[in-house]
């Protein structure tokens, strides 16, 4: 256990970012930036921050590649030591800790590509014209979904309620709102690192524990619990936190399993498409369409099939994202499976081809 406690104190001490540093839309991240295990400016090499998310919040490496490689699309993937912000993109002429080579790209930018609409916690970018600060309102709903009190624990069957508010929020309230094959897989994912990466772990709970505090802690809220708010950019690791257990990291392998059964109670939000035509005009893509007949809707919701079309659309719409994925996860002297050895384990129908021209019709794309 003591390898699994997180230290906060001395040099990894929670400092708010001042003036000049970067914040963004990952709460993770943030938390990582404001103790100093990535550089407290926001701004580091993708490497680092890959590395520091396996290492402090329990991220596989896989999966921590996967999310790097989209974070920062468009910088040149083959070099991971590139920097990246984790919030806005720096001006071209600022100088940061050195590392500035070329102009970093920064994660608020990611929108429709790793940055989506129905996020856990953050608002759709077309509604509030902010996609990176937590809406308190939404915040709030999640925290109501427990009690305040000892038994409050925010776990996977919480985040399936919450998820299908946020979609139906989205579909009422967001006249753009789109939910590509990409940005399900964002939503989906971030909605499940909630209670998968943020709880708190123990003897007694190998499989993790949230309660109100560590989550209000995590996503830089405070005041009375009826009416919490948010401070940009102060997420906090709370003293004696515990992370996944060594060797049980969150790799693709565990968050595939996740999303399936995360497909079957909630499948009203397992239906690719967006608002058409104003709010309430939510038209799903016909999938069989999309896929060449290779999905359905209702396939989707058989066997990994769930997973296996969300990893395989993302690479098919985003070819270079992945070509360096190999080599990057290579880098990283990944000891854990492949991409390649993942499909293979899921057993997933071979998929070659995406339709995004279906896409298009929707305003959101
Ligand atoms: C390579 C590392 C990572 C990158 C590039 C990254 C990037 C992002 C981005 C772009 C978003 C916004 C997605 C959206 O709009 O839905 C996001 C959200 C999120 N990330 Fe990360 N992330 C990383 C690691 C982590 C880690 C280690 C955690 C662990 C706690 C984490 C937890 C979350 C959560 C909970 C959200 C949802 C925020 C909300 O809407 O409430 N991320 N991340
Ligand atoms: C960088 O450019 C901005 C305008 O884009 C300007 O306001 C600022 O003074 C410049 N900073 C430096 C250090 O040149
Ligand atoms: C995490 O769990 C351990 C063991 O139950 C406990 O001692 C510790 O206070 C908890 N940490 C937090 C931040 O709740
Ligand atoms: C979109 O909705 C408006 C009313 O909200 C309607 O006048 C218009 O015909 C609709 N357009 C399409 C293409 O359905
Ligand atoms: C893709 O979808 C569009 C719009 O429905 C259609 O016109 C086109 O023929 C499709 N392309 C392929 C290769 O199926």
């Amino acid at each position: 256990s003591s390898d699994q406690l997180i230290d906060v104190e001395g040099v990894h001490a929670f400092q708010p970012p001042g003036e000049y540093d970067f914040r963004g839309p990952c709460p993770g991240l943030n938390a990582l930036a404001n103790h100093g295990y990535i550089s407290r400016t926001g701004i580091d090499s993708v490497f680092n921050i890959m590395t520091q998310s396996t290492q402090v919040l329990g991220f596989g490496i896989d999966t921590a590649t996967f999310a790097g490689v989209l974070g920062c699309f468009g910088a040149d993937l083959y070099d991971p030591t590139l920097p990246l912000s984790i919030g806005a993109a720096p001006p071209a002429n600022q100088t940061i800790g050195g590392l500035l080579g070329s102009a970093p790209s920064g994660l608020d930018g990611t929108h429709n590509q790793f940055e989506s609409d129905a996020s856990p916690t953050r608002g759709d970018l077309y509604q509030f014209g902010n996609n990176y600060d937590v809406q308190n309102s939404f915040f709030q709903e999640l925290f109501n979904l427990q009690p305040q009190s000892s038994s409050a624990n925010y776990d996977l069957t919480v985040i399936y309620q919450h998820i299908q508010t946020r979609f139906q929020q989205s579909v009422a309230n967001n006249p753009y709102f789109f939910y590509g094959p990409v940005e399900l897989v964002a939503s989906v994912a971030t909605h499940l690192f909630v209670p998968r990466l943020m709880s708190n772990h123990s003897a007694t709970q190998p499989d993790g524990y949230l309660n109100g505090e560590v989550l209000k802690s995590m996503f830089g809220m405070s005041g009375p619990d009826g009416t919490l708010t948010y401070t940009h950019g102060h997420e906090q690791i709370p003293a004696n936190w515990y992370r996944r257990p060594f060797g049980d990291e969150y790799t693709l392998a565990l968050v595939a399993p996740d999303i399936a059964n995360m497909a079957l109670a909630a499948p009203n939000v397992f239906v690719v498409g967006g608002n058409l035509n104003g709010t309430n005009s939510y038209a799903p893509v016909d999938l069989s369409d999309l896929t060449g007949g290779v999905y359905s809707a209702a396939s989707l919701l058989e066997g990994n099939n769930a997973a296996c079309f969300l990893i395989q659309a993302t690479m098919i719409l985003f070819p270079s994202a992945i070509k360096g994925l190999q080599t990057i996860v290579d880098t990283l002297l990944a000891q854990l499976a492949t991409l390649t050895g993942i499909l293979g384990d899921l057993n997933c129908p071979q998929l070659t081809t995406i339709n995004s021209s279906l896409l298009e019709v929707y305003p959101g794309y």
